[in-house]
């Protein structure tokens, strides 16, 4: 007998992205922790709830909130992610053994998909490291951001042949890579995209992608960036908080595509 963590992805704020099998594995868990904090925060935790409302067809799970700490915002980035990490595997070891009985299995209701720019399952595999508290775990894909504002666009993310590099906003800020025209864009804080100097490149944007507030721009970068960073504000004042995330597509000189 061990315990089970399903790490479930519940896509990006509408549920009526939850797959079967993560219905089905949310039906299977006995406890959830739903993390908390601040606005952007308490909208992902209403929708959590609403998604167990919605989905959980017979007992509810126990249901454990508990506030994420912040990461450390001055000094070296990789070491404020990597005590901020440890910190919150310190939380998941207490609550587990805490919470969740030997025989018990938790769910962890992850936003869009598990394995694009999210820790979860880096940090499950901390605690599982450490070793002071035994459970076997499974991880259910999710609609991401990135899928959901492909399709608002009614766009494929990549370009025939083409590759797309997936980044932050810090690190297009830093300057585009030099081997991709093609590149998606999460965790942008600082409107990276003001910093493409291509009269040519294509900008599809989306913010709350999914949700009742979604809000989607596109077209040529240097005419429409004073919109976008525009709404980003508007949109951030009425709200508390703002999940934008984008694709920039730059041109290509001619060449042989291939795939699709
Ligand atoms: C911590 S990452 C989580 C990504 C998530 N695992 C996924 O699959 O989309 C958060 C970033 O994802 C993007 N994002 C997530 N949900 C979004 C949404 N509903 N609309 C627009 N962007 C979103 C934003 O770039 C945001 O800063």
């Amino acid at each position: 007998m061990t315990r089970r963590i399903r790490i479930i992805g519940i896509g990006t704020g509408n549920p009526d992205h939850m797959t079967v099998q993560a219905i089905d594995a949310l039906n299977a868990c006995d406890v959830l922790f739903i993390p908390t904090k601040g606005d952007e925060k308490a909208f992902l935790a209403t929708l959590r709830h609403d998604i167990c409302e919605r989905f959980i067809t017979g007992r509810m799970p126990r249901i454990h909130e508990f506030p994420v700490p912040k990461r450390r915002a001055d000094g070296d980035y990789g070491a404020g992610v990597t005590d901020w990490h440890t910190a919150i595997a310190a939380i998941y070891e207490r609550m587990l053994l805490e919470n969740l009985d030997a025989d018990e299995t938790l769910g962890l209701l992850v936003w869009g998909d598990p394995m694009l720019y999210d820790s979860t399952i880096r940090i499950i595999d901390l605690v599982r490291t450490a070793g002071r508290v035994a459970f076997d775990y499974d991880v259910i894909p999710g609609i991401t951001s990135l899928q959901a504002l492909c399709a608002s666009h009614r766009i494929p993310l990549n370009r025939i042949g083409l590759p797309v590099q997936v980044t932050t906003g810090r690190r297009l800020s830093a300057g585009w890579p030099e081997s991709v025209r093609d590149i998606a864009v999460m965790l942008d804080g600082v409107q990276a995209f003001e910093t493409v100097d291509d009269p040519d490149a294509v900008i599809h944007w989306g913010a709350y992608l999914g949700t009742p507030m979604e809000i989607t721009l596109s077209g040529r970068l240097c005419e429409i960036a004073g919109t976008i960073a525009e709404t980003r504000r508007a949109a951030r004042a009425e709200h508390g908080w703002i999940m934008d995330t984008y694709l920039i597509r730059r041109p290509v000189e001619s060449g042989g595509e291939e795939g699709e």
